[in-house]
């Protein structure tokens, strides 16, 4: 594991931009294509932006790389939450991406059939080989979740390379997230964290004990890719090393 830390937002943002072409570039070098599960929130929204502006659009073969998500809100996918939209908006639509790029999850069917349908285009795209994403980028909820294993959910003892559904009780809504063993299958996972507000989640995740049940995050350790955290000073402002 390596851990970047970055002076400030813009840094680190560049930081992850430059990673995410290297990572691309080798992947497309290597077996001629680039797959990447992207992660929803807030926090990159501004890294699509930043891939998608004149400053980066041109060092990915774009045609090349396949769009997948960590995990999807359970809303249609031209709801305000929908991290399908925030993706589309940001980096797929400014870079005139085809459709056959982008794997959305299908909202439009319960969240289970959901899950079930997600689990099988994954499967499909990666028929006859190892499921095995290029780059899974993640994002750090400030109560240490991640994608959207949350806190005391059963997804997080799901020991299949899947994607399942989440019941969240204290927001009432269901979301659909890739299972800790699929990420874990990744070459290549990023973390993207900056502000002040995830520092103690960075610590809990990073340097405190085992607790996956209040610390989901730590559930990713890749089985034999590399994990990387991109990080402000703000993020890693509480980690003691
Ligand atoms: C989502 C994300 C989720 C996110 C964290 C952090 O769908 O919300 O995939 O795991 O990375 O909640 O979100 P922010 O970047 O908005 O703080």
């Amino acid at each position: 594991m390596k851990i970047n830390v970055f002076n400030n937002e813009n840094e680190v943002l560049n930081g992850l931009a430059n990673y995410f072409v290297e990572i691309a570039a080798k992947s497309i070098a290597n077996h001629g294509q680039f797959s990447v599960a992207l992660s929803g929130g807030n926090s990159p929204k501004k890294l699509y932006e930043l891939l998608s502006s004149p400053l980066y659009k041109d060092k990915v073969e774009w045609s090349k790389v396949h769009f997948f998500f960590g995990d999807e809100r359970y809303v249609p996918l031209t709801d305000p939450q929908s991290n399908y939209l925030m993706a589309k908006k940001a980096l797929l639509e400014p870079l005139g991406l085809s459709y056959k790029q982008v794997f959305p999850v299908d909202t439009s069917v319960s969240p289970e059939e959901a899950a079930k349908k997600y689990t099988v285009d994954i499967n499909y795209y990666f028929a006859g080989v190892k499921v095995r994403f290029d780059l899974v980028l993640l994002g750090l909820g400030d109560n240490s979740h991640t994608a959207s294993l949350f806190p005391h959910t059963p997804v997080l003892h799901d020991k299949t390379v899947s994607a399942k559904e989440v019941f969240l009780d204290n927001q009432q809504v269901y979301r659909i997230t890739m299972t800790a063993p699929l990420i874990n299958q990744a070459h290549h996972i990023a973390y993207l964290v900056y502000g002040e507000g995830k520092a103690i989640a960075v610590h809990h995740v990073i340097e405190d004990k085992k607790d996956i049940e209040n610390y989901p995050a730590q559930l990713i350790k890749p089985a034999d890719g590399d994990l990387q955290w991109f990080l402000d000073n703000s993020a890693a402002s509480l980690l003691k090393k």
